[in-house]
């Protein structure tokens, strides 16, 4: 993992040395699946090499400053050091707020009684419409500036609050920008099957089954090849669907993942929520990067993610933000031997969160993992869930020097403290952020 000096009398030149972490987390060696989740590769009185923004060495300080000077030290004692966290799943562009919504709920309306009267997504879709490509990124970069605080150092974001292609292509647009204006690095997914758009919901309109061929036929490669004139220097986005009742059925979600299949595009699903429809499986069969929520998944489901590669993204912070009571078994996905990752699902409606710690406190309790545990599934295997492994999501030798500081002495603290931010220090590419 590390390119140590043959000879130390004659130590290497670096940008910057941190050094005297009272813990350094490098989560080395790779994606961590089943019973391998929460193996943290911790250091004590840990220190980290870095060169041109990426980790040339980690160690500890003893050996680091063997091998390895500096003009610039940071000194990380009594410090807990991890790799910038990874959020493989966000809603993070959008406009307006769903405040009014909220309350309604907590008097009592549920989730998809708000969506089925015409407000939840669609409601959101209403004021991102209106919004316009300006404000869609003003109203978004004050939630990266949150995110990076918080040391979430890298974030897929989806589409979604377009539901037609001028506004889902607006949203793209934004989520490039955003990625090129901040030190927070982006992960684009086109999620045009998010819900029933309303021009599809009136009588005689054709319904779910109409837009899924719109999606399918159209959107997609108008999307293919939109990304073609603008984006061409990167891999095509991710493609997701919510598989769920009110909004995409297994089959309609089987049409839109094979048409996007065949375009080249990589896969994602919302899958199990609130009923367990196959989604999951659909996603493994398709050999899809993620399949997200997870909540009500069928035990043959849960095995056939173990068998996979298909990384298993639990949301916490959904269940909790609607006051719901069951969460994703990560016990048995982990039994079954899957790659289990957590994310914050920031959105609007059911979890306006940009703090992926508070995933981390939720997950320890409500999924029953261990600290250890969810620092992995919100760094490395988070990466995996958006392809980004062999760059970020651990501390070694050839990465990206994307890390925080937290003013914790030791890593269990996360998790066991909540509602504050221990995250004291953010880095990006080498770069100390002032966020
Ligand atoms: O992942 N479940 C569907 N979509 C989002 C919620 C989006 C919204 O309510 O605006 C989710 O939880
Ligand atoms: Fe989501």
């Amino acid at each position: 993992m590390n390119s140590f000096n043959e000879n130390p009398g004659d130590p290497q030149v670096v940008d910057l040395i941190l050094h005297s972490a009272a813990q350094l987390c490098t989560l080395w060696g790779g994606v961590q699946r089943g019973e391998r989740l929460g193996e943290l590769g911790l250091i004590s009185d840990g220190a980290l090499a870095i060169q041109e923004g990426l980790i040339a060495a980690a160690g500890s300080t003893e050996q680091i400053l063997e091998n390895y000077r500096s003009g610039h030290m940071l000194n990380a004692s009594g410090q807990v050091v991890l790799p910038g966290f990874v959020d493989p799943h966000t809603h993070l562009v959008w406009a307006g707020d769903r405040a009014v919504e909220f309350e309604q709920r907590v008097a009592g309306a549920s989730y998809l009684e708000i969506m089925q009267a015409g407000g939840g997504i669609v409601s959101t879709v209403r004021s991102t419409r209106e919004a316009g490509l300006e404000e869609m990124v003003r109203a978004s970069q004050a939630r990266v500036e949150r995110m990076l605080q918080h040391g979430t150092t890298t974030a897929e974001v989806k589409t979604g609050y377009g539901l037609e292609l001028e506004t889902e292509l607006k949203m793209l647009q934004a989520i490039l920008e955003l990625d090129a204006d901040s030190p927070l690095d982006l992960v684009p997914t086109f999620f045009g099957a998010h819900a029933i758009p309303p021009e599809f919901t009136a009588k005689g309109s054709g319904g779910a089954q109409a837009y899924t061929e719109l999606v399918a036929g159209e959107m997609l490669p108008a999307v293919k090849a939109w990304w073609g004139e603008h984006a061409a220097d990167r891999p095509l986005p991710y493609v997701d669907v919510f598989c769920e009742d009110g909004a995409f059925s297994l089959a309609q979600s089987r049409t839109i993942l094979e048409a996007a299949r065949a375009l080249g595009f990589p896969l994602k699903i919302h899958a199990d929520e609130f009923r367990g429809l196959g989604g999951t499986g659909l996603a493994v069969s398709l050999g899809a990067a993620s399949a997200d929520h997870l909540v009500q998944t069928p035990d043959e489901d849960i095995q056939a993610l173990g068998g996979s590669d298909t990384v298993a993204v639990a949301l916490p912070c959904t269940p909790f933000g609607l006051a719901e009571h069951e969460y994703t078994p990560a016990g048995a996905i982990i039994a079954a031997g899957g790659i289990l990752a957590i994310a914050t699902d920031l959105n609007p409606g059911t979890a306006w969160c940009e703090n992926i710690q508070m995933a981390i406190a939720l997950a320890t309790r409500y999924m029953g993992i261990t600290p250890a545990q969810a620092i992995a599934a919100a760094t490395i295997n988070a990466a995996a869930a958006i392809g980004r492994a062999d760059r970020v999501g651990s501390l070694e030798a050839g990465k990206q020097a994307d890390l925080i500081l937290l003013d914790i002495p030791d890593y269990r603290h996360l998790g066991y403290r909540f509602g504050t931010n221990l995250v004291s220090t953010t880095m990006k590419r080498g770069q100390i952020l002032e966020v």
